[in-house]
């Protein structure tokens, strides 16, 4: 494995002796290690702004994604890199936490380069960084972590510890048309499936959960048994436009509150490919798709339908991986979604939601640890 930045400083021009910058460009990515499959996002350069804009760089590593962002203060994402490990994990048919903090080893700091480059800006320039904390594989959450402390302490910057679910929310702060709390939110992932009532921006109270798998867990698990790739949702998205979503009769949970469901559905799954038997599932595979999607959709949206009844709210938003299914998006015509590229892990909606966390000065942050669950 190729080390981070042995021969030349990782982030920009090296110190002097009190820590402060002597330059000021940073060195092109590359070298240590190759950017694969990265998606950069720029809603407007740095450059030309009025003033100097107060910046924050986020930092997230919580599972397969390796990611970094500028974002002002003000919400607007001057860039957006996120790296993802998918294909390297697609061979074992989900992530390997072992294989995914070695990889964020690897790339966390071209990332960063990357990101910074594409912002037209540099670390001198940063005023906070943002990383997220938890929840999520700890291995891989310690890898952004202690790049975020280094960055933070060689700049003398106060850090920004943050809920990996609390900057799927904050997604919804960014860009040119921001959400204003107080809206309903459901957020759904691989690793979680909540209902929120977000009455203020950085503070969400949970009104339902998922009582075994996430939506996206459910996708991805479904996906396996169908024999498409990893992560499944895309997939089953994917596959499902051909298929007919009434050939499979698949059932929606029935829990109580505003909880959801999912292991009865995937149970389902496995006994209707079962029965149809190898060859005649394969033949029938976005018929399969399509329904099992149908019926994770419907899940979903009852559930956003009854909490918006009995709280009362109006506004209605869908957050996390899940958000960017195409049949979920149709479904829900009236309701708030993120931009594609802010509903899977990225770094904008990090720092997005640091804007409502109080920063830590430097440097008491030092000895900060990641958690793996929710609280
Ligand atoms: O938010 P996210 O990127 O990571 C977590 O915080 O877990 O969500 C990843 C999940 C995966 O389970 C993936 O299969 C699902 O989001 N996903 C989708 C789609 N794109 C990603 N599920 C359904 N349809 C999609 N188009
Ligand atoms: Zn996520």
């Amino acid at each position: 494995m190729t080390g981070v930045g042995d021969r030349q400083p990782p982030f920009g021009a090296p110190l002097d002796a009190r820590g402060d910058r002597a330059g000021g460009r940073l060195g092109r990515p590359g070298g240590e290690a190759r950017l694969t499959e990265c998606v950069g996002r720029k809603e407007g350069a740095r450059a030309g702004t009025m003033g100097s804009p107060t910046l924050v760089l986020g930092i997230e590593t919580s599972c397969d994604e390796t990611a970094a962002a500028v974002v002002t203060e003000q919400g607007a994402v001057l860039s957006s890199v996120v790296s993802s490990q998918a294909a390297l994990h697609a061979t074992y048919g989900g992530v390997v936490p072992e294989i995914a903090s070695r990889r964020h080893l690897e790339l966390v700091a071209p990332v960063v380069r990357r990101a910074l480059e594409e912002a037209e800006t540099t670390l001198d320039q940063v005023d906070r960084v943002a990383v997220t904390q938890g929840p999520g594989l700890v291995g891989a959450l310690l890898v952004g972590l202690s790049a975020a402390k280094g960055i933070a302490w060689a700049g003398r910057l106060p850090l920004v510890p943050v809920d990996h679910l609390e900057g799927h929310v904050a997604s919804l702060y960014l860009g040119p048309e921001p959400l204003e709390p107080p809206f309903l939110c459901l957020l759904a992932s691989g690793g979680h499936t909540l209902l929120l009532a977000v009455r203020e921006r950085g503070r969400s109270e949970r009104l339902g959960t998922t009582l075994d798998d996430a939506a996206g867990e459910a996708f991805d698990k479904g996906a396996r048994l169908l024999g498409l790739g990893y992560p499944g949702g895309a997939e089953i998205d994917r596959v499902a436009e051909e298929g007919d979503r009434a050939a499979f009769p698949f059932p929606v949970a029935r829990v109580p509150g505003l909880d959801f469901s999912f292991s009865g559905l995937k149970t389902a799954l496995l006994y209707a490919v079962r029965e149809l038997g190898e060859d005649e599932a394969r033949r029938r595979h976005s018929d399969l798709a399509a329904s099992y999607q149908h019926a994770i959709v419907r899940a979903l949206t009852s559930r956003l339908r009854e909490g918006a009844a009995q709280t009362g709210l109006e506004r209605l938003a869908v957050v996390g991986g899940v958000s960017a299914n195409s049949a979920l998006r149709a479904a829900l015509p009236d309701v708030h979604f993120a931009p594609l590229d802010l509903c899977t892990d990225n770094a904008a909606m990090i720092a997005s939601a640091a804007r409502y966390v109080q920063p830590l000065p430097y440097p008491s942050y030092l000895g900060l640890d990641a958690y793996a669950s929710a609280a």
